[in-house]
């Protein structure tokens, strides 16, 4: 009837009227033009099919349908957060990068991760944990791309496709197997200090605000005479070390797969700043041969060599857009800023050039341009075009050097001068101490720590199915320490003679 119709268009007119008057803004398609309806698409008629010319249906798809893009091939599972660094020492006397100039505050980018687990995988994985540092310095961008582990399994970038491919989800079952991650540690012997540490409570952190982080290889640093010392990085957590023991790790995954993101991120939300205190470790190229392992290889600690605090890290801020910060977000450790360069460490060369390559791939060829990874200062080189390109370069004059241009090299900037001896050559590193430092590690730890070790480690031993690979692994662990390797072999059935025999075969040089 005539008054329930106008009684329904009043209704109407007033749902327009508070649709309108509450929201602060209009709805629009990609070219910017408002839409007037994101609910029903265009048909013939009330029954007849869909309308090709319903443009703002068709790209609202087309658009849905590219959102991902191929995760990271390591590390893909990760948290970002924003903060600052500020110096606390003067190291003029090592290095001129700016960033260490006392008084300086410089913006971070901090994004933490889990190694082999694919994007959306548990955080509670034994698995070192990324703890990847961008400095926004006034001289550019510097990355510290470190592990919450001192050290790495392998000394080597050609061994590294290997160990990842064994070390992640199986190529036909899409599962991780410790069948395959053992048959690849079981021909790199260098691994043992790094498992030791990776199946004890510090691989196992129980959130990333209570675990430390390291740059793990040597850098230099240079200062303003050009000289160079190799220097070693290390955040200690304020919050303190806390990890998850063995028994507590399935019902901590039960309870909260995405612990360690909610754990950060409740923090931040609840102002509660974490810190790390930044330590450096210093050596003179003349003091590289005073040891009995190679300072450059990252299997190795620096045993022995203090430690001293230059700054303190403070995360503050949940990023407003996960993937235009944590997913976008491109570290290479060779993005470095002047007064820092590269060892001759074999893994960090090869790192050298692996970023920025995946990154091209991944993010695409202007992926530093992406808001993320922008400098905050002006960036002023001669790169052009390439798919996405949204830079603002100008002028015509893209090449150096140029009578027509400003622009010029700096030779202030030139890389450090490395004296080298010797031929072209592939030989595995001197002084390989394979066993020594897992030992040393192993006897420190409290008793209970020492039998969680055991706990977790025979717990993944116990799936190998390669008697060969079980007896080399637990060779390794028994020649690092005799009590370690007995207590492994017991806990995984074995012939405790034939791990010894195999044990004293292998040389610690
Ligand atoms: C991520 C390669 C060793 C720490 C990555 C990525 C690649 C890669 C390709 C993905 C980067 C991206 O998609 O943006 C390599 C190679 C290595 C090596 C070739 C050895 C030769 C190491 C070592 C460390 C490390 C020794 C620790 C010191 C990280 C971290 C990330 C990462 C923290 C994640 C960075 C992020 O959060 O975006 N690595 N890696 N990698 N790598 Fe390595």
């Amino acid at each position: 009837n005539t008054a329930n119709r106008f009684l329904q268009s009043m209704i109407a007119a007033a749902c327009v009227a508070l649709a309108s008057s509450s929201h602060a803004a209009e709805l629009t398609r990609d070219n910017g033009s408002p839409v007037g309806d994101n609910q029903n698409s265009q048909t013939a008629g009330p029954n007849g099919p869909v309308l090709l010319q319903d443009s703002h249906l068709i790209e609202k798809l087309q658009r849905f349908d590219r959102e991902r893009i191929p995760e990271r091939v390591v590390h893909a599972r990760g948290t970002g957060a924003f903060g600052e660094f500020v110096p606390s020492a003067d190291i003029s006397d090592l290095t001129t990068a700016k960033v260490f100039t006392p008084g300086t505050k410089t913006p971070v980018f901090v994004r933490f991760s889990t190694v082999m687990g694919y994007r959306g995988s548990p955080e509670q994985a034994r698995d070192p944990r990324g703890f990847a540092v961008k400095f926004y310095t006034e001289q550019g961008n510097w990355d510290l791309v470190g592990i919450n582990l001192p050290i790495f399994f392998i000394r080597d970038a050609i061994k590294f496709p290997d160990f990842v491919h064994a070390n992640k989800p199986s190529a036909v079952t899409g599962v991780q197997d410790a069948n395959l991650a053992f048959d690849f540690f079981a021909h790199a012997p260098e691994a043992t200090s790094m498992l030791t540490r990776l199946y004890s409570i510090e691989g196992m952190p129980d959130s990333y605000r209570n675990m430390d982080g390291y740059g793990v290889h040597a850098f230099k640093f240079v200062n303003a005479d050009g000289k160079y010392t190799y220097v070693k990085f290390h955040w200690k957590s304020a919050q303190g070390m806390h990890g998850l023991r063995p028994k507590d790790i399935p019902g901590s995954i039960g309870a909260d797969w995405n612990l360690m993101t909610n754990d950060l991120y409740g923090a931040l939300k609840a102002g509660n700043a974490p810190k790390w205190d930044l330590y450096i470790q210093v050596l003179k190229p003349s003091e590289l041969d005073a040891f009995d392992f190679n300072p450059l290889d990252d299997t190795k600690v620096w045993t022995g060599v203090p430690e001293r605090k230059i700054g303190t890290l403070t995360l503050n801020r949940v990023p407003d857009n996960y993937f235009e910060s944590t997913e976008e977000s491109a570290f290479a450790p060779s993005r470095m800023v002047p007064g820092i360069e590269p060892s001759e460490d074999r893994m960090l060369q090869g790192r050298m050039f692996s970023y920025a390559d995946t990154q091209m791939y991944r993010l695409g060829a202007n992926f530093n341009q992406l808001p993320i990874n922008r400098p905050r200062v002006p960036v002023t080189n001669n790169n052009q075009d390439g798919a996405m390109n949204f830079g603002d370069r100008k002028g015509e004059v893209n090449y150096e050097p140029s009578a027509l241009n400003e622009l010029a090299q700096n030779p202030r900037y030139k890389s450090v001068q490395t004296p080298l001896a010797g031929t072209t050559q592939q030989a595995a590193i001197r002084k390989t101490l394979n066993f020594r430092q897992a030992g040393e590690y192993y006897r420190m730890l409290p008793a209970q720590e020492r039998q969680d070790l055991v706990t977790a480690l025979s717990g993944d031993l116990n799936h190998v199915t390669n008697d060969a690979n079980k007896y080399a692994m637990l060779s390794y662990f028994y020649k690092a320490d005799a009590d370690y390797g007995t207590r492994l072999a017991r806990a995984t059935h074995a012939d405790l003679t034939r791990v010894k025999s195999l044990a004293d075969k292998l040389v610690e040089n």
